[in-house]
């Protein structure tokens, strides 16, 4: 019996109600009829994967990828790529409207689909390749759609591996480091030149990355002192540092708050304070009065004592970088009493997958 798809869900599943149950359905897109298999019941909703298409929505495509639908990695590459960005514009909207009550208009930047990922992480249990979805099993993979290029010629040279994950990162000039090597690399990305060891953060779409950089200096305003929150090896202080006179940055990783500090050296920056710690720590040590904020947490957001801080603060704009639009929306929902929108806009940095980065732009209200 085939079953109606009314909707995409915010992991790009299919979700159909049957016998006044919702299921989700992998493999499954809106208006699609399709054929089911159960994969996991539950009280309040069901899981299932589509096994035949009996009537197909125009953007489903064959996704070119061998080990998609088995590897964790990519979850809608059986969407075209116009598609991919809207139904990422319109999750990125509904979020925003569910959990902070606004209503929004969106554009999005794409980016290449395929060979744009600088780093992967492959896992070993006596075969290298990626984890299946929620499981520790490891698919087997020779090359990977979405890494680039030089990754994957890294890859096929790759003999006796014995540890348990192999991190490989590559830059825009084809060098190579992976736990097999250390050492680092350096990234150009808009005439600042970063020093990246393998166990740093860095954003891993460099063409996106550069959009990103772009866009906050052109919607930034010049100030006196910025803060830069959850900084990696000093990205967005860099931009902040053309446009305020200091830029306080904090970092709790210690391989990027290295990086950083080599950074500010790198690029001859004479104005950016570097400091080594938890946000919701050292935020307490400065005195200067902010006027502008970046913030670009981790996937779960700003903590309640950080927001709090944040908004004793008061600073005239905050820059919101987030991986994790439900988070965004979470905390935008606490800053919208003093705050509104200025500019905001999606980044395509992981096509193939749902994940979407989003940049907004707060101005104080007065
Ligand atoms: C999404 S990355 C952003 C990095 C940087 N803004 C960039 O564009 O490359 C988040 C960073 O926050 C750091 N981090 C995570 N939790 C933190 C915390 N509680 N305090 C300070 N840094 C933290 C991570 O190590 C990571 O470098």
């Amino acid at each position: 019996m085939s079953t109606t798809i009314k909707d995409l869900d915010y992991y790009g599943r299919g979700v159909a109600k049957i016998n006044n149950k919702t299921v989700f359905i992998k493999n499954a897109l809106s208006d699609e009829e399709v054929e089911i298999e159960y994969t996991k019941e539950k009280k309040n909703f069901d899981e299932a994967v589509a096994t035949s298409i009996d009537k197909e929505n125009s953007h489903r495509r064959k996704a070119p990828c061998p080990y998609y639908g088995a590897c964790g990695g990519c979850n809608i590459m059986h969407i075209d790529y116009d598609y991919q960005l809207e139904f990422k514009k319109e999750k990125v909207k509904n979020i925003i409207k569910k959990l902070a009550g606004l209503d929004i208009n969106l554009d999005i930047e794409p980016s290449n689909e395929f060979n744009y990922r600088n780093k992967i992480t492959l896992h070993n249990n006596g075969t290298l390749g990626y984890k299946k979805e929620s499981s520790n099993d490891v698919i087997h993979i020779d090359k990977c759609l979405i890494a680039k290029e030089s990754i994957n010629n890294y890859l096929k040279e790759i003999k006796d591996f014995d540890k348990e994950e192999l991190v490989i990162r590559t830059n825009d000039n084809n060098e190579i480091i992976s736990s097999l090597t250390e050492g680092y690399i350096i990234e150009e990305i808009n005439d600042f030149n970063f020093r990246i060891d393998i166990n740093s953060f860095f954003q891993v779409n460099n063409y996106i990355c550069s959009k990103v950089f772009n866009f906050i200096n052109e919607n930034i305003s010049e100030v006196q002192n910025a803060l830069d929150l959850y900084s990696g090896v000093g990205t967005l202080s860099f931009i902040a540092s053309k446009k305020a006179k200091r830029v306080y940055s904090i970092e709790v990783n210690d391989s990027s708050y290295k990086n950083a500090l080599e950074n500010i050296k790198l690029n001859n920056i004479t104005n950016v304070v570097a400091m080594h710690g938890k946000v919701e720590d050292k935020i307490k040590e400065i005195d200067a009065k902010i006027d502008l904020i970046i913030t670009d947490p981790p996937r779960s957001g700003m903590d309640a004592f950080t927001i709090e801080t944040i908004l004793k603060m008061l600073p005239k704009e905050i820059v919101y970088m987030s991986c994790e639009p439900s988070t965004l929306a979470r905390d935008l929902n606490l800053l919208k009493d003093k705050y509104e929108i200025k500019s905001i806009k999606a980044f395509d940095m992981f096509p193939n997958t749902y994940h979407i980065e989003s940049l907004l732009v707060l101005e104080r209200k007065n």
